[in-house]
């Protein structure tokens, strides 16, 4: 089968031929990949950086997810979050365990563009903390595909207030259903709002997260009121400053919420819930349709957060 194939951390994936992966278990089934995202955590897989990377699995094939139709034409979207072989291929062996058939009609390319960005602030409200509704919730790198998802997950899960931020005023002022937006470079602001913050969901880490974490502090009124830092991503930074002040002065609590801090089990479970809601039309995020086979062009291209790559079969 063809595959985008990285041999060199660092390197774009090039499209060649790959022996094609076989099932290991009575879980597992080949489909045919009808469409893969190209998320940042698929980027990291090609250079390596990503905290599940190891040198020891060159040549990898990256994707973490997608949509394919398994022989009897059912349609699956899969998790593939680990070993050799990811979704950026003619095909997949996927287990049914971590995978959920999806509704009739579903359109492969938008679950792919959508399902990993709806999934990750559904998992962190749903699974890593204990999320309570009315409460008010500060979205860092709200822009981006998961950040945009984040606003619209924290409504359908009963926030109160959700104020999205970000680096870039006119994105940010297109954000649908956020009730406050705040710049990331703006300390001042996030400081005043902060006040009401029980929650952040942190996509950038990085010299914004510092900035926020300390201002969001600052401008307490109530220093018992917790508040609930989840790390999901690191956009800015994968290292950020924390002075102990900063914690032994509020109720700040740092959790992260990712794979290792959820299990396969976990995030499976949650999968047909958001699934639903991707095919009710609740989240979408638009993408941006290109063959595998144009895989290393792709790579190349400037990264525009407002949509999202999805690889196709040619
Ligand atoms: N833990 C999980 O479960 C999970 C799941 C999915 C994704 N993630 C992570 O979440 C993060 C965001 O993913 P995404 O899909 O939203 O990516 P994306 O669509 O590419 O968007 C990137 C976001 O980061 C912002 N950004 C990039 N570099 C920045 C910088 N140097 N300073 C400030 N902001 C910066 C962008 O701002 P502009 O819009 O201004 O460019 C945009 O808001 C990634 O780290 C990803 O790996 C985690």
């Amino acid at each position: 089968m063809k595959a985008a194939v990285v041999t060199a951390f660092g390197t774009a994936p090039r499209y060649l031929e790959l022996d094609a992966p076989q099932p290991a278990s009575e879980h597992e089934i080949v489909v045919d990949v009808l469409a893969a995202g190209l998320h940042p955590r698929v980027r990291m897989q090609a250079v390596g950086s990503h905290y599940t990377s190891s040198r020891d699995s060159l040549p990898v094939v990256p994707g973490i997810d997608g949509v394919g139709r398994g022989s009897d034409g059912r349609l699956w979207y899969f998790m593939s979050l680990g070993g050799r072989y990811g979704s950026l291929a003619e095909r997949a062996v996927i287990d049914t365990r971590r995978a959920v058939v999806l509704p009739d009609g579903s359109d492969p390319v938008l679950v792919a563009a959508t399902l990993n960005c709806a999934i990750a602030s559904w998992l962190a409200l749903t699974r890593r903390i204990t999320f309570e509704r009315g409460q008010n919730v500060l979205v860092l790198g709200a822009t981006g595909g998961t950040g945009r998802m984040a606003v619209q997950v924290c409504r359908l899960l009963g926030a109160g207030q959700v104020i999205a931020a970000g680096r870039d005023p006119e994105r940010l002022a297109a954000i649908p259903r956020a009730t406050a937006t705040a710049l990331t470079g703006d300390p001042e602001t996030i400081g005043r709002l902060g006040a009401q913050v029980d929650v952040v969901l942190d996509f950038l880490w990085g010299e914004p997260a510092e900035t926020a974490m300390a201002a969001l502090v600052a401008g307490r009124t109530d220093l018992l009121r917790p508040l609930t830092w989840v790390n999901l991503g690191e956009m800015a930074g994968a290292q950020a400053m924390l002075p102990a002040g900063v914690l032994r002065s509020s109720r700040l609590q740092l959790v992260g919420s990712g794979q290792g801090s959820l299990t396969a089990a976990e995030m499976a479970a949650e999968i047909p819930a958001v699934a639903a809601e991707v095919a009710r039309g609740t989240f979408a995020v638009e993408p941006d349709p290109i063959a595998l086979s144009d895989v290393e062009r792709a790579w190349s291209r400037p990264v525009d957060s407002s949509k999202r790559i999805v690889f196709t079969p040619n």
